[in-house]
């Protein structure tokens, strides 16, 4: 996945970026959400839902979490191993890569009531020419982009230094052959800033 990175000052969180993406694609009066390796839980505490549960495998992450928020209900576990039920709402951001792909979304498929709907934005690693092209135009609009959020004082810093972190991500074809095949008619988009977007309405029966 490497790319060439800018100086620390303008360096900025690409899944902040899509947050707010993220988080329209949600239905409104959901009931149930489930947040998916939630990290320091800024996206779990944005969700509007009558409950939120968020799971990170990192106690760490869990323990910084749940000082930030009680209306979440933070879970330190394994999403594979955890016992959780049933979410009208499913949502993993960047979190995907850090499962295996297959058996990563089909546990995120099998999380989501049938006819819930499942958000993944992911991170994929560069494989093709299109995915040269788009980098091509995401490297000057990525300093741009820093650039402004460094002048008007809005910088955010990449990621948090004691996020767990994995290099490896799946190519976008394959996230587009797993969704093929686990979850038949997700929309799967190539995002400009080294992500894609994956979203699933479960079938009423699946
Ligand atoms: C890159 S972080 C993303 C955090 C957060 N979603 C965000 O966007 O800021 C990926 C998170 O997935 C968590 N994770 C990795 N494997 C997991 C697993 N098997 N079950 C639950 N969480 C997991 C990691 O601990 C890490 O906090």
């Amino acid at each position: 996945m490497g790319k060439l990175q800018l100086p620390e000052r303008l360096r900025w969180d690409h899944n902040a970026w899509y947050r707010r993406w993220l988080l329209r694609q949600l239905p409104s009066g959901a009931g149930s959400a489930l947040d998916v390796g939630c990290g320091l839980g800024d996206l779990a505490r944005s969700i509007r839902a009558t409950s939120v549960t968020a799971i990170d495998a990192s106690a760490r992450m869990v323990e910084r979490a749940r000082a930030t928020s009680t209306e979440v209900r933070w879970v330190h576990g394994d999403v594979f191993t955890h016992e959780l039920g049933l979410f009208d709402v499913v949502t993993a951001e960047a979190s995907l890569h850090h499962l295996p792909l297959l058996e990563g979304l089909t546990r995120l498929a099998e999380l989501t009531k049938p006819g819930g709907r499942l958000v993944v934005v992911g991170l994929y690693s560069r494989a093709s020419f299109a995915d040269l092209a788009t980098e091509v135009v995401a490297l000057p609009a990525n300093a741009l982009v820093g650039l402004a959020k460094w002048v008007t004082g809005q910088r955010t810093g990449s990621h948090d230094p004691e996020m767990p972190v994995v290099w490896t991500a799946p190519t976008l074809a394959e996230v587009r052959a797993a969704a093929s095949g686990i979850t038949p008619g997700a929309r799967v988009r190539r995002r400009l800033f080294w992500r894609y977007s994956l979203v699933w309405d479960a079938p009423e029966v699946h």
